[in-house]
């Protein structure tokens, strides 16, 4: 653990495939010249789900009250963000009351089967949760090339991945947008630091 200060990449995923994401917007992040802390969500007892690897540690409150900025992803479950999120967004009631997240940036990320699978009602049902907490959310401008051509992932909205080969592996366009995301939100976060 260290003092640095650091923007929080936190994830669910099943399968790798929203962890995939991570690690390439922490690339963008590193690239902006601020550490990236990535963390899963906790895992919900008796769901039947795991997480896709161990190497991530597992997020504590302490994680997300200290960050500098917040990138948050989700698999997309019924055009939703997963339960394990959801359940965890829940705990913040603490650092909502204190007003930790107040003013810090924030991106958010998803994966999902399909192209038409539910990408932007998951990531604009994500938002309020951020917002609620304060934060300043951040989106994807026009100016990243990838976004005026591309049939992958990723939208203003924030970085995507469409998982239907079934490799984890990104497309280049989501790689860049998802990259370009991380650097967007450290970029920020360096700027508005106090
Ligand atoms: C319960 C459940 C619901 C899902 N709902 C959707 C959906 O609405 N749209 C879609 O395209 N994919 C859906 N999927 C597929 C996942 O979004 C997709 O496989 C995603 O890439 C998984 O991410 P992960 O590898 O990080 O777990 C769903 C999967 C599960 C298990």
């Amino acid at each position: 653990m260290t003092d640095e200060p650091y923007i929080l990449v936190l994830y669910y995923s099943r399968h790798g495939h929203t962890r995939t994401l991570a690690g390439a917007i922490a690339q963008g992040i590193r690239a902006a010249g601020l550490q990236a802390r990535i963390r899963s969500v906790p895992v919900l007892r008796d769901s039947g789900q795991s997480p896709a690897s161990d190497r991530d540690l597992t997020c504590t409150l302490e994680d997300v009250e200290h960050c500098s900025g917040l990138a948050l992803g989700s698999p997309t479950r019924f055009g939703h963000m997963a339960a394990a999120v959801q359940s965890f967004v829940e705990s913040w009631s603490p650092l909502w009351l204190k007003g930790s997240l107040i003013d810090k940036p924030a991106v958010l990320f998803t994966s999902s089967q399909s192209a038409h699978g539910g990408q932007e009602s998951t990531l604009l049902g994500m938002l309020p949760v951020l917002l609620h907490q304060g934060m300043l959310l951040l989106g994807l401008p026009y100016s990243e090339p990838p976004l005026q051509h591309s049939l992958q992932g990723g939208s203003p909205y924030g970085a995507g991945h469409i998982a239907q080969t079934g490799s984890t592996g990104l497309h280049r366009d989501e790689r860049a947008l998802a990259e370009a995301l991380g650097r967007r939100l450290g970029r920020t976060a360096l700027a508005l630091r106090r």
